[in-house]
């Protein structure tokens, strides 16, 4: 491959000459305020990308940045800033969300650019239907994020004598022989959110995808309230045995920094923890490993970040077209995804800069798509309204963190949770 060839030289490429560009602009011609939850190493990295190519058109970046992974902060912040009139020009919503602020009326439609840019054919059907509302975009796709991964240390499970884990079973195996060796063998952090994320995995594992579809998606009181549900939790609890004592409240970007440094050996966690191994210089498959997430292998537990736009008017509304056009750009869906561990959510790039997870990922992505596994993630907001999500959160939350909560209660609540919200 000559350097020209190669995506990454031309992202960077494309990179310099737009930053060279904007020099030749004095004034900038209107803002884009853009609210998003991206704080991290990796993530950081990640958004300077979009700031940098809306600055390299001569328009400003107003960062409205709301730490905390997973977005419940970010979405309160949201909500309280639009409730007085007062909206960002975009906002990173996420899945059926998009509806709820498209029925308050707050959404303005992106349909001129996505007609000039061809979105109906670029973005797969099942994409571009969450991006709409009312048959017009409001909203366009960044990535696409796998949810059920597994991280790992090599020197760690070197060190302890054991393979990356492939079932739930060699995962306890390996924990064990991890924590035998002096190392925590899963870093967590005990927040709702990441403790939902590691609950849809062992679900997964634990039921397969048809019953996941059955109980995180359609909801199925049946389903949640079964004796598959009952095993999947008391496997999920047995998990705490492999986190350490400090994990209450811990960030997700600690816990991968804690595999990163060699205290932990492994961690389950979406691929926006590969950007955290990216951003530390790091090469997938020799100084960190990736694989499903154990017994999930035909699974691909898909989480799509979007930018949606608020109605706004004249200069502003300008720059956000402009915004909604760069992000399905080829320069911005490369960049923006080397550095945040995501796929690019449009099919037709190559693939070839990409490291071995990315290229693991894209692969997973369409032979789920076509052979069925492909599912969305109830952990981010992909699969059910919030409120139904931050009923079930409550449930797995509280019952993690419980002493004395039996798994059969736990599934009794499931099934209160969704009903409630029904
Ligand atoms: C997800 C989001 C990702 C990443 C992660 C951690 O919900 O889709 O982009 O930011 O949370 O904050």
């Amino acid at each position: 491959m000559t350097l020209l060839e190669n995506p990454l030289r031309k992202t960077a490429l494309a990179l310099a000459t737009a930053a060279a560009a904007s020099m030749t602009f004095s004034v900038q011609a209107a803002e884009v305020e853009v609210l998003h939850w991206w704080t991290s190493g990796g993530e950081a990295r990640a958004a300077n990308v979009l700031k940098e190519l809306m600055e390299a058109e001569g328009y400003g970046w107003e960062d409205f940045a709301v730490a905390g992974g997973g977005g419940e902060t970010a979405m309160t912040v949201l909500k309280s800033r639009a409730m007085s009139g007062n909206p960002p020009s975009a906002a990173q919503i996420k899945g059926p969300e998009i509806q709820e602020w498209g029925e308050l009326g707050l959404l303005g439609e992106l349909d001129e650019v996505a007609g000039a840019e061809g979105w109906d054919e670029l973005l797969p059907p099942t994409v571009a239907d969450v991006m709409r509302h009312n048959g017009s975009y409001v909203a366009v796709p960044v990535n696409v994020h796998r949810v059920n991964w597994l991280w790992a240390n090599p020197q760690v499970l070197e060190a302890a004598g054991v393979e990356m884990p492939t079932t739930l079973d060699e995962l306890f195996a390996a924990g064990e022989a991890i924590r035998e060796a002096g190392f925590i063998p899963l870093a967590h952090g005990g927040q709702a959110w990441q403790d939902a994320t590691v609950f849809e995995s062992v679900l997964l594992a634990s039921g397969g995808t048809e019953f996941y579809q059955q109980a995180m998606v359609e909801l199925d009181p049946e389903a949640l309230g079964s004796e598959r549900m009952i095993e999947a939790l008391e496997t999920f609890k047995r998990l705490r045995e492999l986190m350490d004592a400090d994990m209450s409240g811990r960030d997700w970007n600690i816990a991968t920094s804690m595999v990163i440094e060699g205290s932990a050996g492994m961690q389950l966690m979406g691929d926006w923890a590969k950007g955290e191994f990216t951003a530390a210089g790091l090469t997938a498959g020799e100084e960190y490993l990736c694989a499903a997430a154990p017994g999930t292998q035909d699974a691909f537990t898909f989480n799509i970040d979007s930018l949606a736009m608020f109605r706004v008017e004249g200069e502003e509304r300008e720059a956000q077209q402009a915004l909604a056009r760069l992000v399905l750009e080829p320069t911005f869906q490369e960049a923006f995804n080397l550095a945040k561990g995501s796929i690019p959510a449009r099919p037709d790039l190559d693939m070839n800069g990409f490291d071995a997870c990315a290229q693991q990922s894209m692969d997973d992505f369409q032979r789920t798509a076509e052979e069925g596994g492909l599912v969305p993630s109830m952990a981010h907001g992909m699969a059910v309204r919030a409120d139904v999500q931050g009923a079930i959160f409550d449930v797995v939350t509280n019952y993690f963190n419980s002493r004395d909560m039996a798994a059969e209660e736990a599934a009794r609540r499931m099934v209160n949770a969704a009903q409630a919200a029904l």
